[in-house]
């Protein structure tokens, strides 16, 4: 009897530091959490962009090739901690590559959503403005500090 009991207190033990761990990792994938930054709506349009103007060199999943970097992973450490508007201004001079700032600016608005989104950036309410003096006071937060 003893034993029994016992084994069902390590068992709920364990089951507590497992639920404690679960709530650690969903803590820590809330962590890049910036609101606000786009929209859903705004992001769906983005990948649609993507795909006619970006995916041909940067990938369908924005894997990258040899060639073109890809636009997750080291991208979100290239680019966070500075004010959006450096992607935005980035894109707007230098992308496509090619054709850079053959894009209207809101197309590059919902590109950066799109990205933002694949990355693990969580929408907010409002649209990303495609206006590189508001953008410019807008901080990508750092990924999920481990
Ligand atoms: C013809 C191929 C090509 C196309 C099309 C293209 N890119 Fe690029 N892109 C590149 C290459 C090559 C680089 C690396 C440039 C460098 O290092 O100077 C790059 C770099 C970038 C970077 C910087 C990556 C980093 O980690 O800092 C971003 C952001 C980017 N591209 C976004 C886009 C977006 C958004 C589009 C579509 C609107 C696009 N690119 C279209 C080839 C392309």
């Amino acid at each position: 009897m003893k034993r029994t009991s016992l084994g069902l207190a390590l068992g709920l033990g364990f089951l507590a530091l497992a639920a404690a761990g679960a709530g650690a990792a969903l803590a820590a994938a809330a962590q890049p959490a910036p609101r606000l930054l786009y929209s859903e709506s705004q992001a769906a349009e983005g990948a649609r962009v993507y795909g006619m103007r970006c995916a041909m060199c940067h990938g369908r999943q924005l894997e990258g090739t040899l060639e073109t970097p890809a636009l997750t992973g080291k991208f979100v450490a290239n680019w966070a901690g500075r004010p959006v508007g450096d992607l935005y201004d980035y894109l707007g001079r230098a992308m496509p590559q090619f054709a850079p700032g053959s894009l209207p600016p809101e197309e590059d608005a919902k590109v950066i959503a799109y990205i933002l989104k694949a990355n693990g950036y969580r929408p907010g309410g409002a649209p990303l403005p495609a206006d590189s003096a508001a953008l410019g006071r807008i901080d990508l937060p750092a990924p999920g500090a481990p």
